[in-house]
This record gives C-alpha cells, sequence and structure tokens, in this order.
C-alpha cells in the first residue's frame, strides 16, 4: 500500500516519520510538485494542488488534515466519486471548547474591566454574573458544537444549539433549519459559530442575522473567515447591537495589516489557533482509517461531498 502526505509543511518528515511507525505496511512518500506519478492508494492532505489528482489516479481515498474540508472540496479536479475523509475530532473540540468558553468568560465576567482597574491601581468589586442574562447559541452541532454546548452548559450557562438538521442534546435547547434560525437568534446573546463552510452557511453572520441577536451580543467565530461579512460585523458593532466579537477565522489568512479588525477595540483576533491540530491523534485516526479501508472494513468520518460536509 501506498500513502502520500500532501501538506505545506516545510519539515514533512515531522509527519511521515510517524506515518511509518503507525503503517509499517505502507510505503510513504512526500509529495514533489515536480516528481512523477508514485500511483498512492492514499493521500493525507491539507489544501492539495490540483496537480494531485491529475497525476496520483490510483486513489482509494483522500484523508484530511482538518475538521473543515472547504479547502478540499474547493479543488476542481477532486474525482466526484473519490471518498473524502475528514478528521473528527481528534483533540479539537476541548480546545475549541476551552477556547469559547475563555472568551465567553471575558465577557460575561467583565475582565477587561478589571485589566482596566489593574493599570489603574484600582480594587473595585463589580455586580456578580447573572447566567439568565448570557444566554448562548451555537451554530453547528458537528463533534465541536456539541462539545462546546456541552461544556456551558455544565457551568450553567443557558445553552441552545442550531444546525441544519435536527438534533437532541441534554440540557440544550436544539432549533433546526432556515425556518427556526430566526428563533434561535432571538434567544441568543452569545453566538458561537462552529458551522462547516458550504454554500448554505457561507455568508450566515450577516447584518440582518446579528441584527436579530439579544442587544449587546457578542459574536465568537472559530468556524471560517467566509460565514462572516466583515462590514456587517462591523455595522453591527457602530449600531451598538453587538458590543464584542472574538475571531479566530478569516477571509483572509493572515489577516492583511490593514484589515479595519485590527484597530476595533471591540474585536479579539486570534490567528487560527482556537482548535490546532494535534499530530499524534490526527495520525493515529487517520493511519487507523487507512488500515480498516485497505482490509474493506467500513470507517466513519466519510464526507457528504454533495452536501459539503
Ligand atoms: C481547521 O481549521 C480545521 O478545519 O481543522
Amino acid at each position: 500500500m501506498k500513502v502520500l502526505f500532501v501538506a505545506g509543511d516545510p519539515k514533512p518528515e515531522r509527519w511521515t516519520v510517524p506515518i511509518k511507525a503507525l503503517l509499517p505496511e505502507a510505503e510513504v512518500h512526500v509529495w514533489d510538485p515536480d516528481g512523477p506519478a508514485v500511483g498512492a492508494d492514499y493521500a493525507i492532505v491539507w489544501q492539495p494542488p490540483e496537480k494531485l489528482f491529475e497525476r496520483e489516479t490510483n486513489l482509494k481515498a483522500v484523508f484530511n488534515l482538518g475538521a473543515g474540508i472547504d479547502g478540499l472540496l474547493a479543488v476542481p479536479n477532486l474525482p466526484p466519486h473519490l471518498p473524502v475523509v475528514r478528521l473528527e475530532d481528534a483533540g479539537m473540540s476541548v480546545q475549541m471548547a476551552e477556547y469559547v468558553l475563555h472568551q465567553l468568560v471575558e465577557a460575561s465576567r467583565g475582565m477587561e474591566t478589571y485589566r482596566e482597574q489593574q493599570r489603574e491601581g484600582v480594587w473595585k468589586i463589580h455586580r456578580p454574573i447573572k447566567r439568565s442574562e448570557w444566554p448562548v447559541g451555537v451554530m453547528g452541532l458537528g463533534h465541536i458544537g456539541k462539545r462546546v454546548a456541552r461544556t456551558l452548559a455544565d457551568l450553567d450557562y443557558r445553552v441552545s444549539g442550531w444546525a441544519r438538521s435536527e438534533h437532541s442534546l441534554d440540557r440544550v435547547t436544539t432549533y433546526a433549519g432556515a425556518n427556526q434560525l430566526q428563533e434561535f437568534l432571538g434567544a441568543t446573546r452569545v453566538l458561537v459559530n462552529t458551522l462547516p463552510l458550504t454554500d448554505e452557511t457561507r455568508d450566515i453572520l450577516n447584518h440582518q442575522h446579528l441584527s436579530q441577536l439579544m442587544p449587546g451580543a457578542v459574536v465568537i467565530n472559530v468556524g471560517r473567515g467566509e460565514h462572516l461579512v466583515d462590514e456587517d460585523l462591523l455595522r453591527a458593532i457602530d449600531d451598538g447591537h453587538v458590543a464584542r466579537a472574538s475571531l479566530d477565522v478569516f477571509r483572509q489568512e493572515p489577516l492583511p495589516a490593514d484589515h479595519p479588525f485590527w484597530q476595533r477595540p471591540e474585536i479579539t483576533i486570534t490567528p487560527h489557533i482556537s482548535a490546532r491540530t494535534l499530530r499524534d491523534a490526527t495520525l493515529e485516526q487517520i493511519t487507523g482509517k487507512i488500515r480498516a479501508h485497505h482490509n474493506g472494513q467500513p470507517i466513519t468520518g466519510i464526507v457528504d461531498t454533495g452536501r459539503g460536509y
């Protein structure tokens, strides 16, 4: 069995050495843009070039080194019937839950105020948090969204969730589909986006939807930059309707130096770090699935490419 690693890591051996250790029966190759076809059975990829599918015509499945497969589905010559397998959790959801909790607590407990007070040497106690004033709404109820919702519900926040299809989650009020979106947004002050990027979800965080949130809203975007209409967020902040936003993903990454987000004190920017791909957990999962697929066993995490996630 031949496995091809195709990701722009300047030190691919960080990946290929553990792949060989986990999958000793495989011949492991690193993508060489100018090299010949290797006749790979499986490719492990992150945003691969079109050339991959031109050259490697023997592929039986392609494994994405991330949870979001929008970058892979955007490759125009991805063969339509080639199974695409995405990362399932692999240590990401706990990181996301932690990141979202941090951003939520920054707002709900007014941590910025205490930092300012410290700078001025002020000891002043503000009234305690009322959880009922901070209802959270999680968009997307996959591995990540569910973990975020559960974590916040465990801390007694009022949590609801919205997804394309019906879900049932303990202590979380769930809403489904376009016709329940307005109701969901109306019950949400802290909006957390964990949706996959598809044609249906692109631009979903627009002025109309942001205006339907409860006043003093907080937006936490850990999905994709293309979910958010940048100018609409700035408008909603200027309207006074959205109080703050924590953004980890952007339409263009790195975020350009002249982007207005940098100048806004209401916006917290992090460079796509809310959940890092953890090499060990990731490769254990992927190599396990490659072995199973090679042995004709069923595997989970195959993407419905028509649906887009
Ligand atoms: C990261 O953004 C991922 O999709 O895993």
